[in-house]
């Protein structure tokens, strides 16, 4: 929990709206690039907080940013006018819409008790 506890910076990771987010604006990327989503259950929980503490978004297709830059307020801004959930969840800061998706991850993750295949 060291990286969700951090980057919370006080407020409480909501993995619903993580969901949101992955499904309307991760995986609308992933579909279109490479044409495959991914899924929370592909890793186990202590899997997904060391991939999202590494924070490497692999080096394919069009991925060569940290993954957090794909939280960030400066991605969801840059993308608003076409994204409109990326509109919607503008004013949550960075530290904040991270936690929400990796809380989703976590919350979905292969040995957790509430798998998620597809998002
Ligand atoms: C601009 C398009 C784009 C966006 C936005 C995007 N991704 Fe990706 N993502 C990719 C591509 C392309 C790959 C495949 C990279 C590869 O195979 O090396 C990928 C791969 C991944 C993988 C699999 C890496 C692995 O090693 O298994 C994860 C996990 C992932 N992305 C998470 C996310 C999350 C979480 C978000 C949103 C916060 C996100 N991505 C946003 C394009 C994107």
């Amino acid at each position: 929990m060291v990286l969700a506890d951090s980057a919370l910076a006080g407020a409480k990771a909501n993995w619903k709206i993580g969901r949101v987010y992955n499904r309307l604006v991760c995986n609308a990327c992933h579909r279109q690039d490479g044409g495959k989503v991914v899924s929370p259950m592909a890793r186990k929980k202590v899997e997904w907080r060391r991939y999202f503490e590494a924070g490497d978004h692999g080096t394919g297709g069009s991925a060569n940013d940290s993954v957090h830059y794909y939280t960030s307020r400066a991605y969801r801004s840059a993308i608003k006018a076409e994204n409109k959930a990326a509109a919607k969840f503008l004013k949550f800061p960075d530290a904040a819409m991270s936690a929400h998706v990796v809380e989703f991850y976590i919350h979905g993750a292969k040995d957790s008790d509430t798998p998620a295949r597809c998002q």
